[in-house]
């Protein structure tokens, strides 16, 4: 039974939109907007199923409830749908969350090219056509702002998953950018970069997971670092340092380091 009447604090944002908010930071992000009083969540997915069962649970908690199918890596829809709603719904947050990681395998047999295209196509390019699509409304309206989702693998390339942490390095110097460009047109744009957080994805990881949160913390981390506009929001912090610290020194200390950390690709 929706909750009506609730009050919204003044950093919690009316509308949000959300993409990939099936998995596990997502629906921890929509539950989190949903509990924190935004009025409309447009949450988007690809299974009906998940979406349903998020959607009831969001409404439980107070929201209003818009969901849409769509597969990402088809960028004319998803920018047709991230248009359509700029203009009708007018998200004042838009977080492009959707993505997918690979490894370079259990015998280190390397990536398929095929799975690195599906990831490229997600991870890069559907990231990007989402921040540009909201870009289109939020100017129009001269407020809102974008998340994009990157990770602290963005530092330093894993041996792991060098795709992923490639993917996540170009999500992260966009964003840095369109923050600068589009600041001055009112729209703010911040990067997210978790460490390891608990969901699917994050299950099927190999490699060490030092310091793994529950996704109901690193939303509502998010949620904190979104409201005081944090240019970056990553989390937790011993890890992002020591991530940070490995960008910094020679690329052959770095792998020497990341090789003794059970990081071995
Ligand atoms: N978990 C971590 O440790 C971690 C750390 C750093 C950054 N991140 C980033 O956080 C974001 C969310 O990840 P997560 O951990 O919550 O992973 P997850 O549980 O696997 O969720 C991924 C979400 O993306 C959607 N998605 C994937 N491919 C799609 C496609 N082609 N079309 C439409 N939707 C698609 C998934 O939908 P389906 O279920 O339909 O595939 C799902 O809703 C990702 O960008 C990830 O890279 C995660």
């Amino acid at each position: 039974m929706p909750v009506l009447n609730r009050a919204r604090p003044s950093d919690v944002p009316r509308c949000v939109l959300i993409t990939g908010s099936t998995g596990g930071i997502g629906a921890a992000l929509a539950l989190e907007y949903a509990r924190a009083g935004s009025e409309t969540l447009l949450l988007h997915g690809r299974s009906p199923a998940l979406l349903a069962d998020l959607a009831e649970r969001c409404q439980a908690a107070g929201a209003r409830v818009v969901t849409k199918e769509i597969d990402v890596r088809d960028t004319t829809a998803l920018r047709a749908w991230i248009e359509e709603v700029g203009d009708s719904e007018m998200p004042e947050l838009v977080i492009a969350n959707a993505g997918v990681n690979i490894n370079t395998g259990p015998l280190s047999d390397g990536e398929a090219w095929a799975d690195m295209q599906r990831l490229l196509d997600v991870n890069v390019v559907a990231a990007i056509a989402t921040a540009h699509a909201s870009a289109a409304s939020m100017q129009k309206r001269g407020f809102g702002q974008i998340a994009l989702l990157s990770s602290l693998a963005a530092w330093r390339g894993l041996p792991d998953t060098p795709s992923y942490s490639a993917s996540k390095a170009a999500v992260k110097a966009y964003g840095e950018g369109m923050r600068d460009f589009l600041g001055p047109k009112g729209i703010r744009v911040n990067v997210i970069m978790p460490g390891y957080v608990e969901s699917q994805m994050c299950r099927d990881m190999p490699g060490p997971k030092p310091f793994l949160w529950p996704a109901d913390k690193a939303a509502r981390a998010i949620r904190k670092g979104l409201a005081r506009n944090r240019p970056r929001i990553s989390f937790p912090f011993p890890l992002n340092l020591g991530c940070f610290l490995l960008s910094v020194v020679h690329p052959s200390i770095s792998g020497w380091i990341l090789t003794r950390l059970g990081y071995r690709g």
